[in-house]
Formats: structure tokens, sequence, C-alpha cells
């Protein structure tokens, strides 16, 4: 691969009216990620030198994602939307002092592969000036059409409302991803002008002005969901199926055995090991990570980032989870452990072997190796103010339906009798019982009945 240093140019100043949100469009999400992230993500897995996001005006919210995502990239404010080669001219600081390929590519399109980027620089490596990534298109109304020699060689981009009948008929489209391998390219797209269909600064006729300096234009190819654009929730939707279909067959390809891919829904950045079993229907929000042969069982809702915390979620090797189980950020499950179902566990480490098996919630608290929790067990880890910490040993035992209340102790070995409330702490080895004296009565319930059964009083 190129050994030239390689500037990445991340156009994301459209406003996305159509997306009708108070959110601009690049914040919205595909994979749990920002479809910015995904092209910052993509540009930092090319090696790029040095990346230039061009924004728009009052994108403070962008400029924080590029931040937080990609703290290195310079950011450009492009003031008025004049078209996609004005876009470009926004970052001309970068550019200009730049020595090396560059690549244009747009922030609302997130699906784009590494591969294909690394054939268009592959191209300019080849010699080309420019190199455009092109696609079939299986409608191509609306896009910039490839308008190649005899050659195969890139002659011009036509924008389709500038475009004769018969280069409509071409269907070889521009995604709008663009290479450049040229000297003074600031001052090649200075030379662009707006006298076309829409007043615009158009960038693919750099191809033109290029050709004209006797440069060599080349085209790349991919499939079109590669080059998806998102303007609209619809297509916001596409992208993600798209997305969600390929990381399934990532996953399998992997060793993920999936028996309904189609019901399990990924994030970004979704991790497994080998010979992990995943039944219908289960949601992986974003910083899970799976260890090797655990099984998910089906309707489970498991996510490591959250609105609040980003504490992330580990699944240790040969643990089984659900049905319907909810596991939230923080949690660290060891080897072998089970979460049967209705089980809510949060912020909690449960250390190799313990079990928690139906309708309990675990939060904040260490729950040593080997322990037992049992049904109906609730962890009281807030008291409207804060949030406590309950601390299990090794090997207890809690009898079903208790509540314990944090903070608290219980020491390794010990017991919890049933239907215990516990709110000090339990020494190891120790029973701990917390419940009123069972009373009997013996033939109560007989004389109870014949008393009902007589006659009504009155
Ligand atoms: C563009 C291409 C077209 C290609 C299509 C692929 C141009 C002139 N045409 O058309 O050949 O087939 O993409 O989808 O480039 N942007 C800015 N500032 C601007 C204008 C645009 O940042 O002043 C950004 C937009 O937010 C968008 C991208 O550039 O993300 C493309 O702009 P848009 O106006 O949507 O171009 P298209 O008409 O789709
Ligand atoms: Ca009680």
């Amino acid at each position: 691969m190129s050994d030239r240093s390689l500037l990445i140019v991340i156009l994301a100043a459209g406003k996305g009216t159509r997306m009708k949100s108070a959110q601009p469009k690049v914040l919205h999400k595909v994979a749990g990620r920002s479809m910015l992230g995904h092209v910052l993500a993509l540009s930092a897995d090319m090696g790029a030198t040095s990346i230039a996001v061009v924004v728009g005006p009052g994108m403070d919210d962008v400029r924080s994602e590029v931040g937080l995502l990609a703290p290195d990239a310079r950011i450009f404010e492009q003031s008025e939307q004049k078209g996609t080669g004005d876009a470009v001219l926004a970052a001309r600081d970068s550019i200009a002092s730049h020595n090396g390929d560059v690549l244009v590519l747009y922030a609302d399109t997130p699906l784009t592969r590494k591969a294909s980027l690394e054939a268009m620089r592959g191209a300019l490596d080849e010699g080309a000036g420019v190199c455009v990534l092109g696609f079939e298109a299986a409608d191509p109304t609306g896009y910039g059409r490839l308008l190649t020699g005899s050659d195969g060689a890139l002659m011009a981009i036509r924008e389709h409302k500038d475009a004769s009948p018969e280069e409509l008929s071409v269907s070889l489209c521009n995604s709008g991803v663009m290479g450049f391998r040229i000297d003074d390219l600031a001052g090649l797209l200075d030379r662009i002008g707006n006298d076309n269909a829409k007043g615009e600064y158009y960038l693919p006729d750099a191809v033109e002005i290029a050709r004209g300096e006797g440069l060599h234009a080349s085209v790349v190819t991919c499939p079109e969901d590669e080059v998806l654009g998102v303007n609209s929730r619809g297509q916001l939707a596409t992208a993600e199926a798209i997305w969600q279909q390929r990381a399934r067959g990532d996953a399998m390809a992997a060793g993920v055995t999936m028996v309904a891919p189609e019901t399990v829904w990924l994030s970004y950045d979704t991790a497994f090991g080998c010979d992990v079993v995943v039944e219908p229907n289960v949601y992986f929000g974003p910083g899970v990570r799976v260890e090797d042969n655990v099984h998910i069982r089906a309707n489970c809702y498991l996510e490591g980032f959250d609105g609040k915390s980003r504490a992330g979620l580990r699944i240790g090797r040969g643990t089984s989870v659900g049905p319907f189980a909810r596991l939230r950020p923080g949690t660290k499950l060891g080897q072998d452990v089970h979460i049967g179902n209705f089980v809510e566990v949060k912020n909690a480490s449960m250390e190799d072997g313990a079990k928690a098996n139906h309708l309990t919630y675990v939060g904040d608290a260490r729950v040593g190796p080997g322990a037992n929790i049992g049904a109906g067990t609730i962890f009281c880890n807030y008291d409207g103010f804060s949030k406590n910490r309950v601390d299990v040993g090794a090997g207890v035992f809690i009898g079903s339906n208790s509540a314990l209340v944090a903070p608290l102790m219980i020491g390794d070995g010990a017991y919890v009798a049933a239907g215990s409330t516990i709110t000090s702490d339990v020494e190891g080895d120790a029973l701990a019982i917390e419940r009123s004296a069972q009373a009997e009565k013996p033939q109560w319930a007989a004389h109870y009945r014949i008393k009902m059964s007589g006659p009504k009083p009155g």
C-alpha cells in the first residue's frame, strides 16, 4: 500500500432538513454510533495522517462529536452551502499544507468499506491524479453520471440536472467519494466554476479540469449498498438494515451461531469470542464483549454503554444468559455464570460460577464465586439519594424473596433465609433470618370450614 501521507476531508455541513430533526443529520446513529462516527472510524482505519471535517454554521454538537472521537482532526466551517467543491475548499488550510493523497468522504454515507478506499489509493499509486468511487445504480436518478472513454478512463462527471438524454442513459454513477494526488489541489479546485443548472461549485468538475492539465482520471467501483447516502429516516433505517446484515454475516463467519440472525441486533463494537450461541430476538447495545462458549437465550437486552455510563458489559467464558434477561453497563460476568429469566444486572460483578436464575435485580454489587441468589431477590441499592453497594461473599446462599439493603456485606459461606430483609452485615458461615416466627393453630382450618358452611346468621 501507498506510503504517501493521506489527508481525509469529511463533508458534514448538510443540515439534513428531510430528517425532520433537531439534531444535525450526521449525528443520527447507525448500529449505535453516529454516521459521522462511522466515517471517522473508517478514516482512522485507513491510516489517515490528518483528518479535516467541514461543518456548517452553528453545528456545535457536530464539533463536539469530532472532538470526542477524533481529537486530532481539524474542523472547518463552510459559511454558506455553495456546493461540494466549495465545501472541500473550506478545508483549504489542511489541503494546502498537505503533501500526499487526499480523499473526500461524506459524513452521511456510513457504509463505505475500507477495501474500496484502498482500491482508490491503489489507482492513485498507479498514476491517476483523480480517482472516483463509482457504482452501478439500480435507479440513477439524481446522481452524477461517470462518462468514460473507450479505454475505461474517466472523462468527466455530469450532474443529473446538467446531463443530455444520452448521458442520462449511463447507469455508472458517482458515489461522491473522490481521491486526488495533485500537487496544487487547492489551486485546481479554485478553478471550479458555478455555471451549471444548480449554480453550485461542483467537486466532480475537478475531473475535467484535471484532465485538461494532462492528468489521468480513473474509476474504482463498489456495490451500491456501500455508498448509500442518508437523507431521510427511511434511508437511515435502510442503512441500519444493511449494516446489521453485514455484521451478522461477519459474526457468523467468525464462529458465532445465530439461530435466527435476522432477529439479532448488533452494535458497531459488539465483540464475540468463538462458539457463542445467540438465540432469536437478542439486542446488543454498544460496549458489549462476549467471550467463548457463551450461550445467550432468546429475548435478552444487553448493553455496556447507555446515556449515563460507558462502563461496558463483559460476559465471561461458558456463561449462560436468559431467556428474558437485561444486562446493563458495568456488569462483569465471570466464567460459567448463570443468569436466568427476568433477571436484571447493573454495575455488578458476578464471579465464576455465581447464579441468579429467576426474577432478580442485582445492582451495584459483587457476587462472589459460586454464590446462589434465590428467586425474587432484590438488591436494594438506592435510598432515593445515592447508590450503595452490596458485597456477597464466595459460596453464599441467598434464599428466595430476600431483600438485601445496601450498604451491606455478607461473608463467605453465609446463608440468608428465604423472605428476609437484611439490613446489617452477616458474618461468614452464619445464618441470617429476618421474619416473624411461624405460628400454627391445630385444626383451625377444619373448624373454620364447618363454621362457614353452616346456616348464615340473621
Ligand atoms: C453529489 C454529487 C453527485 C453524486 C452524489 C452522490 C456533486 C456536485 N454531486 O450530488 O455527482 O452522484 O453526490 O450522492 O458533488 N455538501 C456540503 N456543502 C455544500 C454542498 C454539499 O457540505 O455546499 C455536502 C452535503 O451535506 C452532502 C454532500 O456534500 O453530505 C453531497 O452534497 P449534495 O448537495 O447532497 O450533492 P448531491 O446532489 O447528492
Ligand atoms: Ca420479613
